[in-house]
């Protein structure tokens, strides 16, 4: 689908990635719908956007807490109709799955799932009685290759990748596409300084939030139903699903390492 002249949500607007995609898609014509917390934020975005020429409305709202058919009535309501949304929300946790505190997996689960998967669900009706509309989901490498000190951050983008190829499927022929898209490591503040530290120590590569964004609309205009970022990622994710062992033991090794920029190294031995 084309950004120009249509009218798209991006979730998580006032993010890394999400403000990166929303000055791709305004320099390209789009009229966007700013999803975020934060009203500061999206106005201070929504300024800088309009200033490129974009038709641009701001949704405040938190998207784990309000009732997600009222999130979807509101963002059609912005324009009075709606071509795409693209889920750029996600929250992360770093360290050992012993040391996560109950509240941060249901809280992620909640954020990099269930809220995505909900406002999508809740915005289908709209797309489908038109028989046209794109939805965008911005998953992980870690979503395809389950790294260890992120196990249930891992596991919440695996459930939103299975749902993207479930409702992919679903959908083909109603005029509907589903695109997933999965960055590696972004320099944006989803990545707090100890998992900075840890992928300066490990050498792990890393995009700038603006090749990102370029990646994800390329993948949008090309109406791509899975992009890998990064290379030799996207090779690594064909190996993990061909032969997860010997995925095993390139990561096995690293964990100790891990472990050392983690809560736990700073509190001590266990
Ligand atoms: N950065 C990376 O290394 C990386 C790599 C692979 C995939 N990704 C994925 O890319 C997406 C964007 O990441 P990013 O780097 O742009 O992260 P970011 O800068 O932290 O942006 C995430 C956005 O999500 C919003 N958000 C979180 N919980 C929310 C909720 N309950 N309701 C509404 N908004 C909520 C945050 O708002 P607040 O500011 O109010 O918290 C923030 O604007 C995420 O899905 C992430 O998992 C990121």
């Amino acid at each position: 689908m084309k950004p120009a002249d249509s009218f798209i949500l991006v979730t998580g607007a006032a993010g890394g990635i999400g403000a990166a995609v929303c000055r791709e898609l305004a320099l390209r014509g789009a009229s966007l719908v700013l999803g975020g917390r934060s009203g500061d934020e999206l106005l201070a975005l929504e300024t800088e956007l309009r200033a490129l020429g974009a038709r641009t409305s701001r949704l405040v709202a938190d998207l784990v807490e309000e009732d997600p058919a009222r999130t979807a009535q509101r963002a059609i309501a912005a324009f009075g109709s709606l071509d795409m949304v693209i889920n750029c929300v996600g929250v992360q946790t770093f360290g050992l799955a012993a040391d996560e505190a109950a509240g941060d997996t249901r809280r992620m689960f909640l954020a990099n799932t269930v809220a995505p998967i909900q406002l999508c669900n809740a915005l289908l009706p709209h797309m489908t009685g038109r028989g046209n509309g794109h939805i965008v989901l911005i998953g992980s490498i870690f979503g395809s290759i389950a790294f260890p000190c992120f196990a249930s951050y891992s596991a919440s983008k695996f459930a939103l990748r299975g749902y993207a190829e479930a409702l992919r499927r679903e959908l083909a022929g109603s005029g509907v596409r589903v695109s997933y898209v999965a960055p590696r490591y972004t320099r944006t503040a989803f990545n707090r300084d100890a998992v900075a530290r840890m992928a300066e120590a490990l050498k792990m590569n890393t995009d700038s939030p603006e090749a990102v964004a370029r990646s994800i609309v390329a993948a949008i205009e090309a109406d791509t139903a899975d992009t890998y970022l990064g290379w030799p990622e996207k090779l690594f994710v064909r190996i993990n699903a061909l032969l997860p062992r010997v995925v095993d033991r390139a990561l096995i090794p690293q964990v100790r390492r891990m472990v050392g920029f983690t809560r736990r190294a700073e509190s001590g031995p266990a």
